[in-house]
C-alpha cells in the first residue's frame, strides 16, 4: 500500500476489500474488532487524497439482498472510528453504488452494501464471478486487498477483482501474514497450540500440519469429545463426529510416535441440556472426569483440573497459537475454560497469537485487554488455512 500511495492515489478511486464481517445482534455490533483492524488502511488512503470505496461481505446471505445482513451498521461504525462521514451505497454495483462512487470527493470514504447480495461474488462459475468482478472494477481505478479474514475464499472481490486493477496489499494483511509466517518458519520452542471450537472436521487439516511443527497440542471445546471417543471414552450426548473417530485415532498415534504431547481434557463440565444463551438462565453444570461422562449429559466446557493443566502447559511455552473457544463461553456458567486459556496466554512469557473470529471475540467479550496478546488475528478460517500451508486465493492474487 505504501508503494501505491507513493505512486500517487490523490483523486483516484481506490477499492478496499475489507472483512467487515462482524457479529451483530439485530443492528447492534457486538464486537467491532475487524472494523478497527482495517480502519487505519482506510484512513491512510483518505489522508493521501484517495476516493475510498470500502467493500465486504457480512454473514452468508443467499446471493440476494437480505436486510438482516446489511453492512449499514458496519459503515456507521467505520465512520465513527475514522471521525468522518462515510457514505453508504444501498447496492453493490447498481445505481446507488455507481452514484456514490461518482460523487466522492478526494479524501472521502464510502461503503458498499454486502457483496454477497450479488450471486456473482461467491459463484463457483468463473464466468459469473468474472462478470461481477468486471462490474466492481468499473467503480474504481485501484485495488487494495485488506480483508485478511476472507483471503481463503476464491470470491469475485477477493480473487478476480485484483486481476483487473493495479493492486496492493493493505497494512492489515501485511501484519497478519508477517506474524503467521513466523509461526511456520522460525518459531520459538516449546511451541504450544490450543485448539477448540465445535467441529473437529474443520481442524483436521491443521492438526495434520501441526503434528510436524508443534511440541504440544491442547484440545478443548466441542471437538475434544471426538478425540475422547477415539481414546475409548463414552461422551454421553456431547458433540461427536463419529465418522472422524478413526482420523482422530490415527493422529493420536502419530503424535505419540513423533513425541508431540497431545493433551485432552481430564475433566469437563456437563449439563443435561444445552444452555439458553439468550436468557442466560443458570445451567447448574456438574464436573465429571472426562472418562466418566454420564450417558444423558453433554460436555460444555473443560473442567477445573483441565484448566490448571492447560495453564501449566502454556506457562513455559516459547510460542502459543490459540484457535477456538474451550466451551460455550457465551454462557457465564461455561466461560471459565476459555477464560483460563486466555489468562494462560497472558501469564506465559511466550509470543502469543490468537487466531479466529470466535476466540478473538471471546477474548474481548470476556473483558481481556486485546493489546496484552502478541497478536490477535482477524482471520479464523484464513489463519488456519495459512498454517495448513495452503495457497490462499486472496494472497496469491495480490502477489501476482
Ligand atoms: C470469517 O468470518 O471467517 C470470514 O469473514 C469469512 O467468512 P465466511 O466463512 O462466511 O466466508
Amino acid at each position: 500500500i505504501d508503494d501505491l500511495i507513493s505512486e500517487g492515489v490523490a483523486g483516484k478511486r481506490v477499492f478496499v476489500r475489507a472483512d467487515l464481517n462482524v457479529p451483530l445482534e439485530g443492528t447492534t455490533i457486538t464486537d467491532d474488532g475487524r472494523i478497527r483492524a482495517v480502519a487505519p488502511t482506510v484512513a491512510k488512503l483518505a489522508e493521501a487524497g484517495a476516493k475510498v470505496i470500502v467493500a465486504s461481505h457480512l454473514g452468508r446471505p443467499k446471493g440476494a439482498p437480505d436486510p438482516a445482513f446489511s453492512l449499514a451498521p458496519a459503515a456507521g461504525r467505520l465512520g465513527e472510528l475514522l471521525g468522518r462521514e462515510v457514505a453508504f451505497a444501498t447496492d453493490t454495483v447498481g445505481e446507488s453504488a455507481q452514484a456514490v462512487a461518482a460523487s466522492l470527493a478526494d479524501g472521502q470514504v464510502a461503503v458498499l452494501e454486502n457483496l454477497r447480495f450479488n450471486a456473482g461474488e461467491t459463484s463457483k462459475d468463473d464466468a459469473e464471478r468474472g462478470a461481477f468482478a468486471d462490474q466492481l472494477a468499473a467503480l474504481a481505478d485501484l485495488y487494495v486487498g485488506d480483508g485478511f479474514g476472507a483471503v481463503h475464499r476464491k470470491h469475485a472481490s477477493v480473487y478476480d477483482l485484483p486481476k483487473r486493477l493495479p493492486h496492493a496489499a493493505g497494512d492489515l494483511i501485511a501484519t497478519e501474514v508477517g506474524v503467521l509466517k513466523k509461526l511456520t518458519e522460525d518459531v520459538k520452542r516449546p511451541y504450544a497450540v490450543v485448539l477448540g471450537g465445535a467441529k473437529v472436521s474443520d481442524k483436521l487439516a491443521v492438526i495434520d500440519q501441526l503434528l510436524e511443527k508443534a511440541d504440544r497440542i491442547l484440545v478443548g471445546g466441542g471437538m475434544a469429545y471426538t478425540f475422547l471417543k477415539a481414546k475409548g471414552h463414552e461422551v454421553g450426548i456431547s458433540l461427536l463426529q463419529e465418522d472422524q473417530v478413526p482420523v482422530c485415532l490415527e493422529y493420536l498415534a502419530r503424535a505419540e510416535k513423533r513425541g508431540v504431547e497431545f493433551v485432552l481434557p481430564v475433566d469437563v463440565l456437563v449439563s443435561p441440556e444445552f444452555p439458553d444463551l439468550k436468557g442466560k438462565t443458570p445451567a447448574h453444570p456438574t464436573v465429571v472426569a472426562s472418562d466418566a461422562i454420564p450417558a444423558d449429559q453433554e460436555g460444555l466446557d473443560i473442567g477445573p483440573k483441565t484448566r490448571e493443566l492447560y495453564a501449566a502447559k502454556l506457562a513455559d511455552a516459547g510460542t502459543v497459537f490459540w484457535n477456538g473457544p474451550m466451551g460455550v463461553f457465551e454462557h457465564p456458567d461455561f466461560a471459565d475454560g476459555t477464560k483460563a486459556v486466555a489468562q494462560g496466554l497472558l501469564d506465559s512469557p511466550a509470543f502469543t497469537v490468537v487466531g479466529g473470529g470466535d476466540s478473538a471475540a471471546a477474548v474481548r467479550l470476556l473483558g481481556f485487554d486485546e493489546n496484552a496478546f502478541g497478536h490477535i488475528s482477524t482471520g479464523g478460517g484464513a489463519s488456519l488455512e495459512y498454517l495448513e500451508g495452503k495457497t490462499l486465493p486472496g494472497l496469491a492474487a495480490l502477489e501476482d
